[in-house]
């Protein structure tokens, strides 16, 4: 069975050990609520390292004060039945109270720091995303279109949280899944620039029988809506074909997959084809690209992407 650990140190002490006995320490960081989405980061994981880590931690720093944080999911419990199940096993599994207290964990519920409900950090001095913290890590470019334009400090809080678990845990290779796709090819960036000795890996994403893409947040749509979110992946997948039949035109790809998302009621955020590496939007289809939507169905935001690439 995996070892829960809630403290820094412990988990730093313990990749110190692992390390001098000559193992390689594989990192999923996730929020918890693990769908096999989740679970196919960990066999990805396996096969670039002999020790595995999953941290579950629901990150105050990368919700506005008007997002689910408060509503995000929650199964601790039955996470850590699902980690015990996994073929080749989870070392460790890292949960932390809250990665902002300044000072340990004594300042736990201060005002400084964020309220607890019922074991929870439900929300944090507002706006100012204080949290005790002075030092964010932003990777400025990438971080800017796609989810970056109507969560503009999304990604200041999931690259920060990264840059402080990559410093607890310190793995050897971390597994990001291409299903938040800007979000992978950032902390790529950002490992990159500020040479971190960790090797980043994209995981294919996986997708429930009729094409919606895992997500925790998926439980949260009415039967409805969630029938109604299938348009996201179908109008993907259509464009991922007429693509590959020799439309290379992105503005007439997009304005055939977006009222394929409306009619089924979808609020349509973006959606928008851009090139794999730059996240730059592509006119003619003439290099990898990844189509990329995100669309609000009933008060349940869902991202998905498909990355086509013709040669
Ligand atoms: P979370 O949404 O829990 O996702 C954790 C990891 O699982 C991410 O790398 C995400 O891309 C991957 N994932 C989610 N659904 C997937 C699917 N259907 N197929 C493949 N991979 C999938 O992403 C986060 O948490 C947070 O932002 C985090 C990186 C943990 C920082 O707080």
């Amino acid at each position: 069975d995996p070892i829960i650990m809630r403290e820094k140190d412990e988990m730093r002490n313990w990749t110190r050990s692992m390390r001098a006995q000559g193992h390689t320490i594989g990192f999923v960081p996730t929020m918890g609520y693990l769908h096999q989405g989740h679970l196919s980061l960990i066999k990805e994981a396996h096969k670039h390292a002999d020790r595995i880590v999953v941290s579950i931690y629901v990150n105050p720093g990368q919700f506005s004060p008007n997002e689910d944080l408060s509503t995000y999911p929650c199964d601790f419990q039955g996470d850590c039945q699902k980690l015990k199940a996994v073929p080749g096993g989870v070392d460790v599994v890292f949960n932390p109270d809250n990665l902002y207290a300044a000072y340990g964990n004594s300042s736990l519920g201060s005002e400084r720091n964020g309220e607890m409900r019922e074991g929870r950090l439900v929300s944090c001095v507002e706006n100012k995303w204080g949290m005790g913290h002075e030092t964010w890590v932003r990777v400025e470019n990438l971080e800017k279109g796609l989810c970056g334009k109507s969560r503009p400090v999304f990604f200041r809080g999931v690259v920060t949280v990264v840059t402080k678990l990559f410093n607890i845990v310190d793995p050897d290779v971390a597994v990001f899944g291409k299903k938040d796709y800007q979000q992978w090819k950032i902390i790529e960036r950002m490992v990159r620039d500020l040479d971190f000795g960790i090797k980043v890996i994209g995981s294919e994403i996986v997708r429930e029988q009729d094409g919606l893409a895992m997500s925790s947040r998926n439980v949260k749509l009415s039967p409805d809506n969630r029938q109604r979110a299938l348009s996201i992946s179908r109008a993907l997948s259509r464009a991922k074909f007429d693509a590959e039949n020799g439309q290379l035109n992105c503005h007439e790809l997009i304005n055939a997959a977006i009222p394929k998302i409306r009619e089924a009621g979808g609020r349509v955020d973006y959606a928008e084809i851009v090139e794999q590496e730059s996240l730059e939007p592509v006119e003619t289809i003439n290099k990898p690209v990844v189509f990329c939507v995100a669309a609000w169905f009933g008060d349940v935001r869902l991202v998905d992407n498909m990355e086509i690439d013709i040669n």
